[in-house]
Order: structure tokens, then sequence, then C-alpha cells
């Protein structure tokens, strides 16, 4: 099973950005992450990452009788995009969507995510083990499925 890795803005500067929200370790070690928790679940990963908009759309679309499902963090345009949403929706694939930070706990602006709606399942403020998890539910419910 293969799974396209998304995320947003911001996320390759992970270990500059607001330590104190989404802590020290950088992106590359993000990947790292992301690679090892793949080969735990036997899948195979290809990770993208963009601080614009309409890449992100043409990544969600590339995915399409690609690969097999999405785990998508779009950061700050989780709260603001409906390209992301419709994007998702049109590819119509298993999509799960992590969140490092808890959004639910931070600015009301944050609570409202667009791409959820478009998510089988969200993980959020779990940090890295936000990505893990989302690969473990998605090798358990969509491994097996033509
Ligand atoms: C984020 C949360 C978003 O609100 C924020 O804009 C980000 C990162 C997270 O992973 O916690 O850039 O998606």
């Amino acid at each position: 099973m293969k799974i396209l890795v998304i995320n947003g803005p911001n996320i390759n500067l992970l270990g500059i950005r607001e330590k104190n929200i989404y802590g020290e370790a950088d992106y590359p070690a993000l990947l790292a992450y992301i690679e090892n928790s793949a080969q735990e679940f036997g899948l195979e990963v290809e990770c993208f990452q963009s601080n614009h908009e309409g890449d992100l759309v043409d990544a969600i679309q590339s995915a399409y009788g690609r690969v097999d499902a999405i785990v998508i963090n779009p950061a700050a345009y989780t709260h603001t995009s409906i390209a992301i949403l419709d994007a998702l929706k049109a590819v119509a694939l298993p999509a799960v969507e992590v969140h490092l930070s808890d959004i639910h706990q931070r600015e009301e602006f944050r609570r409202l995510s667009y791409a959820g709606m478009a998510c089988v399942k969200t993980y959020c403020g779990l940090g890295f083990a936000g990505y893990r998890e989302a690969l473990k539910y998605l090798a358990e419910h969509y491994s097996n499925r033509p």
C-alpha cells in the first residue's frame, strides 16, 4: 500500500518555528520518523511539503490513480482552504488529517478544519506520533482493499 504524506506551509521550519508549540525536532527528523513508521506497518510512503496552496492542490490531484491513501497536515491552509477540501473530495482517496498541535486548544480560528471535512480520521496534539497513528490507521483499515 502506497501513501502520499503531504505537509503544508511552515512545516519545513520545524525546529525553528514556535518550539514551545511544535517542539525541537526539525523537518528532516519528521521525514525520518514517517519513513520508520511506514516500514513498521509495511507501507510505502512518499512525502511532499509546500508553502503554496496550489502546489498542495496539485499534489493531492497527483495522488489520483497513483497512491492508495493520503496523510495530510495542511498547516494554516487547514483553516482557510476550500480548494484543498475540494481536491481531497475530488480524488476521493481515504485521507487522514494530522496536526502536531491540538488545534482545539489554541486560538478560536484554528478550530475550523475544512480539510478535515474530507478526511476519515483526524489526529491532533500528538506531535510526530500523529503521523504514525495516521499510517497505522490506514494500514489497518485500508491495506487489503482493492
Ligand atoms: C498545524 C496547526 C495549524 O493551525 C498551524 O497553522 C500549523 C500547524 C499543526 O500541525 O499543529 O502551521 O497544522
